[in-house]
């Protein structure tokens, strides 16, 4: 036998020599729920280790996170029923807390980058990511709302918006939006294959953001399909995405690898809240390796072709291999 695979794996520094993916704390974005009460600490219950913080909680996350080398976070609010509408008015509302933390994230940590939310589900009484009328979610009409919370949160500071409502047209208005309003450096990053998931149940607990009537499924994409997916990555390539992302991320990693192949934008994967908590409850059993299972997830994400992977274990990860 000439062939003998198994050399190259005959050792810890062998195998360290022959390794092809790796994950820098650069390449990882740390997602944080902010909440109205500036000292909030809730714990959400579907994701142990996942907490709804107010302002001074997520100073102190953004800080522990950035010891170990975490530099960019994507934040999303937890809004109080009382301040939802049906035209999620509370979104560019300029008391909103969740833009005045924006604020105060950037002065804190000028260094940082913040990257926001754009949907109508977190401030919408429907529950759903665009304006409903007569059960029907319209497209044209989310299209100014969103624009008008785009700007606000550009005006906030934010870094780079993420648009994740999968509205048809939605990365060439905002764009328009931001440019008209002098904020040519603010980034999108789109949701641009964004499937109609049952794994972002946890998320939906933390945000209480649930749609009141129906499903997702005339917006977010058919988990059957991967053409879908080209197709919405071609479209916001040219209406001037800055960066492509696939969502969830281990349930679609052969989209990541068609995405990675079709575009040169940079590939950010979504590992979205039912991967985590998933991964979370099993190892809590006992039935996984926690940590292993986390970095086995990680790896297998970027090795598909994430450049950039959004996680809940970003910061554990961190901590376990940079701190
Ligand atoms: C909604 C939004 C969702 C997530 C991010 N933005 C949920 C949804 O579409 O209902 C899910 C993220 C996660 O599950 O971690 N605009």
């Amino acid at each position: 036998m000439r062939n003998r695979p198994r050399r190259n794996r005959s050792s810890s520094a062998i195998r360290g020599m022959v390794r092809e993916t790796f994950i820098h704390p650069s390449k990882l974005i740390y997602p944080i729920f902010i909440a109205q009460e500036r000292s909030a600490r809730e714990e959400i219950p579907s994701m142990p280790g996942i907490y709804r913080l107010g302002i001074e909680g997520v100073l102190e996350e953004i800080q522990a996170c950035m010891q170990v080398g975490i530099q960019s976070f994507i934040v999303f609010p937890a809004v109080p029923d009382s301040l939802k509408d049906p035209v999620a008015s509370y979104s560019y509302d300029p008391d909103n807390f969740y833009l005045k933390a924006i604020s105060e994230a950037k002065s804190a940590f000028p260094q940082s980058c913040i990257i926001t939310d754009v949907a109508m589900d977190p401030y919408s009484s429907d529950g759903h990511d665009g304006l409903v009328q007569a059960g029907e979610i319209l497209n044209d009409e989310t299209l100014e709302i969103l624009a008008k919370m785009s700007v606000a949160q550009a005006q906030a500071g934010a870094d780079v918006l993420g648009p994740s409502d999968m509205m048809d047209g939605r990365i060439g208005y905002i764009r328009d939006a931001l440019d008209q309003a002098e904020f040519k450096k603010v980034g999108l990053m789109s949701y641009c294959a964004k499937y109609a998931s049952s794994f972002y149940g946890p998320f939906r607990d933390a945000l209480e953001s649930a749609p009141k009537e129906g499903d997702k499924k005339t917006y977010q994409m058919d988990p059957a399909n991967s053409g879908e997916a080209l197709r919405e990555a071609e479209l916001d390539e040219a209406e001037g995405a800055d960066y492509l992302m696939v969502k969830p991320a281990l349930l679609y990693l052969d989209v990541i690898a068609l995405l990675k192949e079709m575009s040169n934008l940079p590939i950010v994967a979504y590992q979205v809240s039912g991967e985590y908590s998933m991964i979370h409850a099993a190892g809590q059993r006992g039935w996984l390796d926690l940590e292993a299972s986390m970095e086995e997830a990680l790896l297998s994400i970027r090795r598909a072709g994430a450049d950039i992977i959004i996680s809940y274990y970003a910061k554990k990860f961190a901590q376990k291999y940079w701190g």
